[in-house]
């Protein structure tokens, strides 16, 4: 499974790069607003991070528009991946494109349905958010396995970007399920290395070997 940080914020990507765990970055309009910078600026700071695909989501909402902001935005560095939303026109956009060699990432897909039409289009993402269902009382995690399941039915070659995930948990069962890639809050990330027994023989370990070479240096 690839992990991705969902944050345009430069210090939580530095911190989750210097890990050495980090395979690409997400963002999205609101991600990007939170930071205050212009997407294509934020955008260039983040590919000189983070070595790996980076998704910038485009604002237009009609086809013609999409289609102008999606080569503008691939443009900016060879690891952008154009984030489209899950609309007519993002469809159309992605089929369109994706003949032309760019990348696409159809985000806010809720429903098995919408993923296949993600597929058909050619996308190299799809971007199922489980924590925004769960919000309405849907099973978010069931999404991701139906479309992990279908994907394979048909062969087809994009991959499951499991998005909103809110936990640790959410983060493994993404993975059981089959999901390509996580996207994760830096929080997530940072929150999958703990486990109290984890610190609890790590201090015991150390007690133990101070205790052993503290009474070998008194004899
Ligand atoms: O990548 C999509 C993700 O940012 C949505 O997460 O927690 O706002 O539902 P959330």
């Amino acid at each position: 499974m690839k992990f991705f940080l969902d944050t345009a914020n430069l210090e939580e990507l530095r911190k989750g790069a210097d890990w050495g765990i980090v395979d690409g970055v997400t963002t999205n309009p609101s991600l990007i607003a939170k930071e205050g910078i212009p997407i294509e600026d934020q955008i260039r700071r983040i590919c000189a991070i983070v070595d790996g695909d980076i998704s910038a989501e485009v604002v237009a909402t009609k086809y013609e528009e999409m289609v102008g902001e999606a080569r503008q935005l691939a443009r900016l560095h060879k690891n952008v991946v154009v984030k489209v939303p899950l609309t007519r026109d993002g469809i159309k956009t992605t089929a369109q494109l994706s003949k032309e060699g760019i990348r696409f990432n159809v985000t806010l897909c809720f429903s098995a349905g919408q993923a296949i039409l993600a597929a058909k289009a050619g996308a190299t993402y799809v971007s199922p958010f489980v924590g925004r269902l769960d919000d309405i009382a849907q099973d978010g995690m069931e999404l991701i396995r139906q479309i992990c399941t279908i994907y394979k039915n048909y062969g087809f070659g994009t991959q499951v970007l499991a998005a909103s995930l809110r936990s640790p948990l959410h983060v493994a069962q993404a993975a059981l399920a089959g999901a390509h890639v996580g996207t994760l809050p830096f929080k997530v990330l940072d929150q999958l290395f703990n486990h109290p027994l984890t610190d609890k023989g790590l201090d015991q370990f150390l007690k133990d070997y101070a205790k052993a070479f503290q009474e070998t240096a008194a004899r």
